[in-house]
Parts: C-alpha cells; structure tokens; sequence
C-alpha cells in the first residue's frame, strides 16, 4: 500500500518535471489573444509620475502623491493617485489594448493572486532611471527597485498563476517604460554635484543605464517594448515660472530633454540587434506635446501654459508642481495642456495614447507603432 501510494507520488512528480519546462499542459491560457480579442495579454509598466497608478499612496514618506481632490476629478473612481484628472496614457493603452482591466498598482496589497495576470504597474512618481533621483520627494521607488518587484515578487507568482514558466507567457505582455524626465529637473539641474558634467556625459550615463535595465528585462523574458520619450520639460508651467522663454519654453530643459530622446531612439536600434527576438517601439510624446503647444488652437485646446489646478506655491509649503489639496480647477479640463505645475490633462494623454497606437508618422511612434508592433510574430 505504502509502496503503491509513494511510487504514484514518484509518477507524479516525473510528470510534473516533465511538464514544467514546456508546460504545454497548462500554457494553453496564455494565448496571443485575450478574451476581448487583443493581441497581448496584459501590460508591465515601469517609470515616473507620468504612467504611475497609485503606487505613491502606499509608500507613507512620499511627498509625491496624488490621492485626493483635485487629481481625479474626471476619473471614475475619483482621485486613485494619478497625476492627472482623469486617465493616464497607460489607462488609454488598456482601452487600446482592450485588455479587461485597468494595470492594478504594485504597492497595493489588494495586488495579489489572479489579479496580477493581465499585469502590474510598478511606476512611482519622482524616480527616476538613477537610485537617487527621487531622493527629493521622500520615500519613492527607483527604476531599479521597480525591476527588482517585478523579478523577485510577481514574476513567480505569475508563474504560479499561469503555470507556465516565465519565458513562455512574457512574450504575450507589453513592456512599458515611462521615465527620465525627473533625473533632469530633480537630479542634473538641481544638485550642485553635477555641475562638472557635461550634459552629454549625464544623458550618456542615462541611457546608458536605462539600457541595462531594458536588457534585465529582456532577459526576464520580456519581448515587447514601448519607451516613452521625455516630455518638453522646459514648457511645464513650473519650469516657465519666472524665467526667460522662448517660444513660451524654457530652452535649456528642453535642450536636455531633447537630447535624451535623441539618444533614446537611437537606442532602440542598437538594443534591438542586443536583444534577440524583441522589438521596441519609441513614443515621441515630446514631439507630440510640443506640437500641442506651438499651435493648441488647431489641436482643440485653450490654453497650453497655466495649470488647470490651483498649485500649492513654495511659499505655501509647495513645491509649484503639484495642486493644492482640495484647491480650485479649471471648469474645462479638457481646453487645458497642464493639469497642475508638470503633468498633461487626460485630453492630452488621450491625443499621446492614440498616436502611440496608430500614427503613422515615423517622428511620432518609431519605427512603428503599437498596434504594428503587437500584431507582428515577433
Ligand atoms: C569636479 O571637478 C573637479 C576638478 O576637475 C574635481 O576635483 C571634483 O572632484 C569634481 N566634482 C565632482 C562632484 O565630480
Ligand atoms: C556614470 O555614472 C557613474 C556613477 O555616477 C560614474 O561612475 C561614471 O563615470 C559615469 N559614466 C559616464 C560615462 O559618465
Ligand atoms: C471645453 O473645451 C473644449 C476644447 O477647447 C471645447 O471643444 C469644448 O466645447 C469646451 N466645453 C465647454 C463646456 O465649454
């Protein structure tokens, strides 16, 4: 009987070995569709303010955040943490996607079990791509404490979910990668420590390491890339205040941003011959915003250089960038480019989730855009 019972358990555990590796048993839910007949699976989201969903709310140091009244006024679930009024460019994307859900938030705990399997975000307002670019705001989480959540906490619980290893269902996710922009305005611009480098030193070591981080991924099993661009840093309204402009934007910050997304897209040429089976679609939100503001009339805006939210000043113990809690806002969000001192509206999201989806312009999503990049085999 002993005997009986422990060689079954033998049978069964050789089978599981045996299935493990190729999982044909159980990868079957991971297929290239999902039930509402989109190509990818879920979405893993990485990076800054600009695509984070809340996971600020959960960190108790964190001057960044966005959880109350005004941000999320024109969201359905009110004010969650996002940086904006309504939805962020990743929320588009799930529509675009017509994936079946919103991106749960890393740092919730209700971020467990089946909830994980269409993604997770990671991304936290204030980081950056360097450890100590948010150092500024409090407690925030570094692009490298992002990929070590992933790697170390839900990459094995997606396993476990999907009962498939992790090269098998990534393919089936997009990746996407939001961030930069702080590692200027918080790090390169303000820190007197960096006054000796170069500007084309500090964006070579951006890059540089943003590289690495992309290929960590890729060696996680990930397949499928989006990277933001960083936006005209030098027309947020924060950046405008008091200083000289041209065009209605500070040139300096522009010139860094600039430069970044050159060597961002450049980077995607290069990393793509690195990293064997993936491909990597750069969107230019700069362009995109930039665009917006040299002309906002013929892009259906009102107004692309005042916050539509009241802004806590510095001399009211804010920083000029983020809204004043339970302040005044514009009654038309959607005539409005900025939100409060740094973040686009949702109609401005609206205008770069499309593009990044559709355009067909090389100089707006290169060298293709999602929704190429999705339905190709590789
Ligand atoms: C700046 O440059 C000086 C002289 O080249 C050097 O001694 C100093 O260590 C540098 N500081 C930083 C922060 O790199
Ligand atoms: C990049 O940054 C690291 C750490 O700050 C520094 O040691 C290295 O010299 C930098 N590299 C370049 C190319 O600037
Ligand atoms: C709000 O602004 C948009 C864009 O400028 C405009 O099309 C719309 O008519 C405005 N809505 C109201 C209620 O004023």
């Amino acid at each position: 009987m002993a005997a009986t019972s422990s060689s079954g358990l033998f049978f069964l555990a050789l089978s599981l070995l045996a299935c493990f590796p190729f999982c044909s048993c159980h990868c079957s839910s991971v297929s290239n569709k999902n039930a509402e007949g989109g190509m990818m699976k879920g979405m893993f989201v990485f990076g800054s303010s600009l695509v984070d969903n809340g996971n600020n709310n959960f960190l108790p140091n964190s001057l960044a955040r966005a959880d109350y009244l005004p941000y999320g006024i024109d969201f359905p679930l009110g004010p969650s943490g996002r940086f904006t009024n309504g939805r962020n460019v990743i929320d588009l994307l799930v529509g675009h996607l017509k994936l079946p859900s919103l991106i749960p938030a890393f740092a919730d705990p209700k971020t467990r079990g089946s909830k994980i399997v269409h993604g997770v975000n990671f991304a936290s307002g204030a980081s950056g791509i360097l450890d100590d670019t948010g150092s500024l705001a409090g407690h925030v989480i570094n692009l490298n404490q992002q990929i070590r959540n992933f790697e170390e906490i839900t990459l094995p619980e997606l396993e476990t979910q999907l009962g498939c290893r992790s090269h098998q269902s990534l393919p089936n996710y997009l990746f996407v990668v939001g961030t930069g922009g702080n590692d200027y305005s918080f790090n390169y611009f303000l820190r007197s420590s960096n006054k000796n480098v170069s500007l084309e030193i500090f964006t070579a070591n951006l890059t540089a390491s943003l590289s690495r981080q992309l290929k960590k991924l890729h060696n996680l099993g990930a397949r499928k890339f989006v990277a933001m661009s960083v936006n005209p840093l030098g027309c947020s309204p924060v950046v405008r205040m008091n200083r000289p402009t041209h065009n209605g934007c500070v040139q300096s910050m522009n010139r860094a941003a600039h430069l970044f997304n050159s060597h961002l897209k450049s980077l995607v040429d290069v990393i793509r011959a690195e990293m064997p089976g993936s491909s990597l679609v750069f969107v230019n939100s700069y362009k995109i915003i930039r665009d917006i503001i040299k002309n906002p009339i013929s892009k259906g805006f009102k107004d692309s250089s005042t916050t539509c939210c009241e802004v806590a000043s510095i001399s009211e113990g804010g920083n000029g960038i983020l809204c004043k809690r339970g302040g005044e806002v514009c009654a038309n969000r959607s005539s409005h480019v900025f939100f409060d001192g740094l973040h686009p509206t949702e109609a401005v999201n609206v205008q770069i989730a499309t593009k990044a989806y559709v355009s067909s312009l090389k100089t707006e999503v290169y060298p293709t855009n999602i929704a190429r990049m999705t339905k190709s085999k590789i």
